[in-house]
């Protein structure tokens, strides 16, 4: 397929009940010839979600998927259920929680479903993007990004902190991006990275901000990644407003490597 045309392509938003990914969603359901499937963890809000969208886009294909992005074995369930084809992953839903939890694996939550979720949404669904070709991988991080430690990834040793989990979390998906990018690269599988917006949601509200920018605002940088021509051009980059930026933690291939070791070691057979 063309790169340029919009033909018959189907998009999976993570988080897509949420006030960026709802944007993401409602913006590529706009354009010609996407199907898009709602990666959620409920129900009722997404249920809700796609009624919306059907409406405000006039697509009728729009549907939901129930999946914990927290949780490993609900991402091979959903994974083990798709059929047909798989253009473009958009890996966005993330959490910021005040007080430190763990799932049920014992995996503290937003490393779980920031970083982990990310980590095998596109581990799982790689061989998927490699049969519809070119295909992208975008994750949704943040230049509020940094503090990494790669030896006390969940918090074990330092105190939690929502604002520092989330900073880490936020450059975990920059690093992982570069290696992704690297891995799938001769696949045609283009994998980019963004900061979205400032914009005012449950995750923001959690970390003490509200946001200057309205949700599609926010989902401007991450469906032109997501649809723009050229995929390839791009992979393994950080965008901020749709300009290129240059990332100082994708440099740093050793810890780039070194955490996609730590993640790896987090998967199951
Ligand atoms: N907002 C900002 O200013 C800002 C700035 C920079 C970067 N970002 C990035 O933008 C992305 C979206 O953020 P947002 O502000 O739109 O957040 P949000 O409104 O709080 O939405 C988060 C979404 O993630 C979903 N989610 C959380 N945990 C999940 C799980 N275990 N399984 C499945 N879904 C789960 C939520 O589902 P429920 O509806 O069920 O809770 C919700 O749909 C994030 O990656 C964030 O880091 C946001």
């Amino acid at each position: 397929m063309n790169e340029t045309t919009a033909e018959h392509r189907t998009a999976i938003i993570t988080g897509a009940t949420g006030a960026i990914g709802q944007a993401i969603a409602g913006q590529i359901a706009a354009r010609p010839g996407f199907e898009v499937v709602l990666a959620c963890r409920d129900e009722a809000k997404a249920k809700r979600t796609v009624s919306h969208l059907k409406r405000s886009t006039r697509n009728d294909r729009i549907r939901y998927e129930i999946v914990d992005l927290s949780r490993q074995a609900s991402i091979a369930a959903l994974a083990d259920r798709w059929h047909g084809p798989l253009h473009v992953l958009v890996n966005n839903a993330a959490i910021t929680p005040r007080k430190r939890q763990e799932t049920p694996e014992g995996i503290e939550l937003q490393f779980a479903t920031n970083v982990l979720g990310y980590f095998w949404m596109i581990q799982v669904l790689s061989s998927t993007l490699m049969q519809s070709t070119p295909s992208r991988v975008v994750n949704v991080a943040s230049y509020w990004a940094g503090g990494l430690d790669i030896d006390d990834l969940e918090f074990k040793r330092r105190k939690y902190n929502n604002d520092l989990a989330y900073r880490q979390s936020k450059q975990a998906n920059r690093m992982l991006t570069a290696t992704f990018a690297q891995r799938l690269k001769p696949h045609r599988v283009s994998v980019t990275t963004c900061h979205p917006g400032d914009v005012n949601s449950t995750l923001s509200n959690n970390l003490g901000f509200g946001g200057h920018e309205t949700a599609d605002q926010g989902a401007d940088t991450p469906v032109w990644l997501a649809t723009a021509p050229n995929g390839m051009e791009k992979t393994g980059k950080y965008f901020e407003h749709r300009r290129e930026t240059k990332c100082r933690f994708a440099q740093d291939t050793q810890t780039v490597e070194a955490l996609y070791e730590a993640c790896g070691a987090y998967t199951g057979p």
